[in-house]
């Protein structure tokens, strides 16, 4: 098969291209208000502060979070988690995660196990990608400080029962975590009501914002410790970092491209989001219907449901997965992920940690010929090898 079109289906990595709604208003605000926000009291820095301050209320509604205040801007999800984790967690506490879960958790959890004798407990998943509210709430000990959970998982596309989860922590007086690195933007998300207690999101992937941005939102129940120290712009004369919410977590001067991109995402996922929505179901129903009649191929991900997130990973033939990539790549324009997703145990569990696995996930600007292309270069690549 010929093809010359380059092919984009890695969007769990990273959403591109961006529609040019964001790239164009993330532009223009920052040509126009680019100054440092909330530390000058010319106009235009109070505008600034001003437009941040939108910023938060916008996410604080997209997530439906009861204080913008209390939104915090990072860097991106893994900044998010790690603010999270060490600021919430004392030496000789537990915890309980999955073994569905990203580096940007294990790793913080075990570097606390190391340095500071935390515990933790990893929670399997089923057949069907999925991890049961009960052994959540069985793995629970006296010392457990806190739960935290990927909402959807980035090897998978599966979408774990988060109301059910929240509910049962609040029950048992547990702060929830959740990561929605991989749900923000395909699947609404809503922290009130399912009692959740903190959220880590990054603006690069489903929410179609720039890189280098993300952010914590926390539930006014739940107090972080400071870990990074700085200035904030208020109280300066005061040498202990400010406590009040946001400055209490966000230290220096704030990304001001990435929060006027992600504004300007905000805006625009909005206005398409049926549209967006429509077509990443679609697209993805479409490729697992196509990659699960190759022979050879094996689909880790199970069947797309309507809440599933677009990502669908395979391994084939037992190949090493980067010898896949590479072939998608330089005879089909094809860009997709391989390896280990950051996300170790999931393959460990399915037993593809030696060869890693293809990752395909489609995006809003992706089309079904497209699709098409790819399961027709898969259908060869399975036949040769
Ligand atoms: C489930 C999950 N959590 C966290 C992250 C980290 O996101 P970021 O690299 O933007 O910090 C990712 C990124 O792939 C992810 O898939």
């Amino acid at each position: 098969m010929e093809t010359n079109e380059f092919i984009y289906l890695d969007n769990a990595a990273t959403s591109f291209p961006k529609p040019p709604e964001v790239l164009t208003g993330m532009n223009e605000k920052y040509a126009r208000y680019g100054v440092s926000p909330g530390r000058g009291s010319y106009d235009l820095a109070v505008y600034a502060a001003e437009l941040v301050w939108q910023t938060r209320e916008k996410l604080a509604r997209f997530f439906n979070a009861p204080d913008p205040n209390r939104v915090i801007f990072t860097a991106n999800a893994t900044d998010a988690l790690n603010l999270a984790i060490q600021g919430l967690l004392q030496p000789g506490d537990h915890v309980v995660s999955t073994q569905l879960e990203h580096n940007s958790v294990l790793r913080p959890l075990y570097h606390l196990r190391e340095r500071d004798g935390i515990a933790y407990d990893l929670v399997p998943f089923d057949e069907h990608g999925l991890v049961s509210p009960d052994d959540i709430v069985k793995a629970f000990k006296p010392k457990t400080k806190l739960v935290v959970i990927s909402h959807a998982s980035n090897v998978l596309g599966t979408v774990q029962p988060i109301k059910e989860i929240g509910c049962l922590c609040a029950e048992h007086g547990i702060p929830l975590l959740l990561d929605v690195a991989q749900s923000a933007g395909h699947i609404p998300i809503n922290m009130l009501e399912w009692q959740v207690s903190a959220i880590a999101f990054t603006g690069h992937k489903a929410l179609m914002g720039p890189a280098g941005i993300g952010g914590l939102i926390i539930s006014p129940d739940l107090e972080l410790q400071t870990t990074r120290f700085g200035g904030t712009g208020v109280d300066s004369l005061n040498l202990r970092h400010t406590q009040s919410y946001p400055h209490r977590l966000e230290a220096g001067t704030l990304n001001m491209p990435g929060i006027f991109g992600l504004s300007a995402a905000l805006d625009y996922l909005e206005q398409n989001k049926t549209k967006m929505q429509q077509q990443k179901t679609q697209l993805t129903k479409l490729l697992y219907e196509g990659l699960r009649e190759i022979k050879g191929i094996r689909l880790l991900s199970p069947e797309p449901k309507a809440e599933s997130v677009p990502v669908l990973t395979c391994t084939v033939k037992d190949r090493d997965a980067s010898v896949i990539g590479e072939i998608l790549d330089g005879d089909y324009q094809i860009a997709v992920r391989t390896g280990l997703h950051c996300a170790p145990l999931v393959h460990k569990a399915l037993r593809t940690a030696e060869t890693g696995a293809v990752r395909f996930s489609p995006g809003p600007f992706n089309t079904q010929a497209q699709i098409k292309l790819a399961i027709r270069a898969m259908a060869e690549i399975a036949a040769m090898l």
